[in-house]
């Protein structure tokens, strides 16, 4: 982090922090270039590691820098790194860290993509993997072994919006010896800081609200410092490197996070309010909506909300694909997080290789629409919205 800028408000950090004013630019300009001119200075920075020192672009670049530099101010991170998706964020966390024989302890429910890379990817390296409710702590101590080395939580699981306990979650973690890893897009470090509950490290799929524009693809890894530095080498083993281009479209989106994520909350909040009242509708998935179950909590974890929805309409999955096609506004796609509101059924997309006893053991029943609440007018996604649900 910007040394200067830890007596700052999030907002001042968003707009400021890691951007660098070259030759009087106002934004950091784009460095559009693999490599760098090789110095006195930057030899013996390679000497040194090379983390933080300029040399080549997988290892990381102007952009990068500034990027990071902003994620670590808001997250209250000590240092980060960047990547070209949060897929490679959190592969190369998971494959830098494990070894053979060691065994992780995390959720069924998380991101498709990351159960996917749970289930097939690391079994095959010999690296075990126990699943547990995220929204008991407890399941996820007594699934611990001698073997145990990390515990994976998602701040607001994904898609059916469980929030984690992230303190009783660090308790165990520090009691056991473990890492506490968390991926935190969904709720992003406007909501949520989980630096300061005690996790060790923090993911992004920067792909989402960071970005905020859904124009790039990217994902980051911030925390402790000594951690830090060892997925440093890991990141430029495995080559998932972020260019330089998608890091300013990435600084640029998050100078206005603090700005979009009010309006992002304000909006799921308020239709998933009027969602409780609409006869097509079964249940609603939404914490920060009071009568929710996990309410008390999210006031806790996430109490700024955020603009992931989740909703089951009556009719099955059927009705779910009808009201999707029956939208006008809101773009039917996956990805979450942008300006636009966008809707997916799970089944079909994001959890599609999840079975299906597994995705109705999570709570992704036949007839779950996930939504990402834009942050266009409520009025007119209401207009949208409801006349999609009357046509079921
Ligand atoms: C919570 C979460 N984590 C990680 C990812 C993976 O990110 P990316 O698509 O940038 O690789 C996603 C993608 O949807 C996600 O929703």
């Amino acid at each position: 982090m910007a040394k200067d800028d830890t007596d700052k408000q999030f907002a001042t950090k968003a707009v400021h922090s890691g951007t660098q004013q070259i030759e009087g630019a106002v934004n950091t300009p784009i460095f559009q270039s693999s490599t760098y001119k090789l110095t006195e200075e930057r030899y013996a920075g390679w000497a040194a590691g090379a983390q933080h020192t300029l040399l080549y672009a997988r290892l990381s670049s102007v952009n990068s820098d500034a990027a990071i530099q902003k994620i670590c101010a808001m997250e209250e991170a000590e240092d980060g790194l960047l990547f070209a998706s949060g897929m490679a964020a959190i592969s190369t966390t998971l494959l830098g860290l494990l070894s053979r024989g060691d065994h992780i302890v995390a959720a069924p429910d998380v991101y498709g993509g990351t159960y996917g890379l749970m289930t097939e990817e690391l079994p095959r390296f010999g690296i075990d993997v126990t699943f547990a409710d995220m929204t008991e702590p407890a399941s996820y101590e007594a699934a611990i072994t001698p073997s145990t080395k990390i515990l994976y939580i998602e701040t607001l699981s994904n898609p059916v919006l469980k929030i984690a306990n992230i303190p009783a979650f660090a308790e165990i973690a520090k009691r056991h010896n473990l890492l506490l890893i968390i991926d935190n897009t969904f709720a992003t470090p406007w909501a949520t800081q989980p630096i300061k509950m005690g996790c060790d490290l923090v993911i992004h799929s920067t792909t989402k609200y960071l970005g905020g524009h859904s124009d790039i693809v990217g994902g980051a890894v911030v925390g402790n410092a000594e951690l830090i530095s060892s997925l440093f080498l890991k990141k430029v083993h495995f080559g998932g490197s972020p260019d330089p281009h998608a890091c300013y479209l990435l600084e640029r989106g998050m100078r206005t996070l603090h700005a979009r994520m009010p309006i992002h909350a304000a909006n799921a909040l308020s239709i998933s309010q009027r969602l409780a009242n609409h006869p097509k509708i079964d249940s609603i998935n939404h914490p920060m909506r009071d009568g929710d179950s996990q309410y008390d909590l999210a006031q806790n974890i996430m109490p700024n909300g955020t603009g992931m929805l989740a909703f089951t309409v009556k009719g099955g999955d059927a009705a779910a694909l009808k009201f999707l096609s029956s939208l006008q506004m809101v773009f039917e796609a996956t990805s979450l997080g942008g300006v636009e509101s966008l809707v997916e059924c799970p089944f079909n997309t994001s959890h599609m290789f999840v079975p299906e006893e597994v995705r109705i053991e999570a709570g992704i029943h036949p007839g779950f629409v996930r939504m990402s609440i834009g942050i266009e007018d409520v009025e007119d996604l209401w207009t949208d919205i409801s006349q999609a649900l009357d046509s079921l």
